[in-house]
């Protein structure tokens, strides 16, 4: 559920996943908040192992879990979220 009308996005950094690239992705994540003024409609946390190792790394967008996500792939599924062009 959303948190007070915000987006959470929540980056695994369970040690399968942190080692797997999501430190790397967490930093490509903040800047895309940045750079399209989200700091206000999104709550970004980086959460422990989310038992989805084996479809890692992974990223949790409120409910919605997207797996294999990487540091080119996750601009794209942001995009889609946030409508971005
Ligand atoms: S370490 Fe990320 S899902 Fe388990």
């Amino acid at each position: 559920m959303p948190v007070d009308g915000k987006t959470e996005i929540a980056i695994c950094l369970g040690s399968a996943c942190f080692a797997r690239g999501n430190n790397r992705t967490r930093k490509v994540i903040e800047d895309y908040i940045r750079n399209n003024g989200l700091w206000d409609k999104v709550i970004f946390r980086g959460g422990r192992c989310f038992n989805h190792c084996q479809q890692g790394p992974v990223m949790k967008i409120d409910e919605k879990i997207y797996d294999k996500i990487t540091e080119l792939n996750v601009t794209e599924i942001l995009d889609e979220v946030f409508g971005q062009d």
